[in-house]
């Protein structure tokens, strides 16, 4: 088979690195890409905002399936323009995307169908919004209705702190992602990440994963897009799996098709366990970054075979086997990040980093002169595996400590809470 991977961050470099060791696979194309998806695919200039030009690659190349990375060309519609062209492709519709796209939609959902989540309400006028978080008071958790980059959401613990979200969202501090802000009840408890594949009927369960968003050593700071992370998450048992499932995932995919938005791609849960069980904080349409470099590591099965099945709508017939192993992912980011980075600096190690056994994925990396400089925010996960997330944790910063990047830094804390779990 031919495959073109849309995307360029080190959750793409994890799946063209699992893609490219399929037997099916003819060839590989990523566009844009990054040096480290060059060692697996052929990357190609392609505007992936342009949808046209990429309906006449894949017609070119006879790509037999496109598997789109992040959510910004699913929200786009890419998908749909696809497959009105006949073309394959692994990931939801314009209209399915919503569940990323607009926290609003999702919330309703919840409301229509009966799925766990935080009680909210949500507002387009400043003066109602402000009188619902005084009545309810803190701790209380502000939305941008839509794709905010990440910077959407504030966990409040003070009302003032509350109204000055709500007045920051509805007063333009996220464009056209703030024009409604969703209001909602802080939830108590242990955060995962749960992933199912899905073909629009069928949602298959495709692991677990917990990640660490704040920036510093004892989850301190600001919200990253994600500091590391590892695989399985201890708090998703066989049963909060089964829970998780029957609760949240069963009646959405349900309520999608009810809605004439069958979801077919992948659909990451992002979940709060509570005392009366899983509630649903978000959706994602796409797989968590680094969440998804761990769960590759872990995947015994060929991601091709499965990607292409949740394509073509035939994963009822499919299962997903694990390694026993846990897998671990430090994020090596520029410093500055989350705020102004320094760019240019560069990276050597990669090699022996690998030597050690770990991966080394690649996210904001470029070539200046055939040399590896870093080029963004998150630019390395140094992912490894063990026979627990002690001995993962151990194995991945062994590794880290090869790498040679004076530009940059990483926490030295994750997976802190299932080694704690691990030596109770
Ligand atoms: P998001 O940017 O939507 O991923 O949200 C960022 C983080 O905010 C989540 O990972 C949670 O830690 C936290 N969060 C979001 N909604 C809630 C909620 N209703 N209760 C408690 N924490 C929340
Ligand atoms: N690591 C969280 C995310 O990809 O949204």
């Amino acid at each position: 088979m031919n495959v073109l991977l849309l995307g360029s961050g080190g959750r793409e470099h994890a799946l063209a690195w699992k893609l490219a060791a399929s037997p099916l696979l003819t060839k590989l194309y990523a566009a844009p890409g990054n040096p480290g998806i060059a060692e697996e695919a052929e990357c190609v200039a392609l505007d992936v905002a342009d949808h046209q030009a990429v309906i006449r690659f894949c017609r070119e190349k006879a790509i037999d399936l496109v598997v789109v990375g992040p959510e910004a060309p699913l929200v786009a519609g890419i998908a749909d323009d696809l497959r009105n062209a006949n073309i394959h492709v692994f990931g939801p519709s314009k209209a399915a995307a919503q569940l990323e796209g607009s926290k609003g939609f999702t919330k309703d959902l919840c409301a229509k169908f009966g799925i766990p989540t935080a009680a909210y309400r949500r507002f387009t006028e400043l003066a109602a919004a402000r009188d619902y978080v005084r009545e309810q008071g803190a701790p209380i958790v502000v939305k941008a209705d839509g794709i905010a980059a990440g910077k959407g959401v504030t966990v409040a613990t003070s009302v003032d702190e509350a109204l000055a979200a709500v007045e920051a969202c509805l007063g333009g501090a996220f464009g056209s992602a703030g024009a409604e802000v969703v209001i909602e009840e802080c939830l108590e408890g242990e955060e995962a990440s749960f992933f199912c594949l899905c073909d629009g009927i069928t949602a298959l369960p495709f692991g677990t994963a917990q990640d660490h968003k704040r920036v510093g050593d004892g989850d301190t700071g600001p919200n990253t897009g994600g500091m590391g992370a590892y695989s399985p998450a201890p708090v998703m048992t066989p049963e909060m799996v089964e829970r998780t499932m029957r609760e949240i995932v069963e009646p959405t995919m349900k309520g999608m098709a009810e809605l004439g938005a069958p979801f077919s791609g992948v659909l990451f849960a992002g979940l709060m366990i509570t005392a009366e069980g899983p509630k649903l904080i978000e959706y994602n349409v796409r797989f968590g970054d680094p969440e998804c470099q761990v769960l590759m590591l872990r995947l015994k099965d060929d991601l091709l075979v499965l990607l292409n099945a949740a394509a073509d709508g035939q994963l009822g017939h499919m299962s997903v086997r694990w390694q026993d192993e846990a897998a671990l992912a430090v994020v090596m980011a520029a410093k500055g990040y989350p705020g102004t980075l320094e760019k240019g600096t560069p990276i050597a190690g990669i090699e022996a980093a690998r030597e050690q056994g770990a991966q080394v994925f690649q996210a904001g990396t470029a070539l200046r002169e055939g040399k590896l400089v870093a080029n963004g925010g998150r630019v390395l996960n140094v992912a490894a595996s063990g026979a627990t997330v002690a001995e993962a944790k151990a194995n991945a910063y062994e590794a880290v400590s090869k790498i040679d990047w004076p530009g940059g830094f990483y926490r030295r804390d994750i997976g802190w809470r299932a080694v704690e779990r691990e030596k109770a």
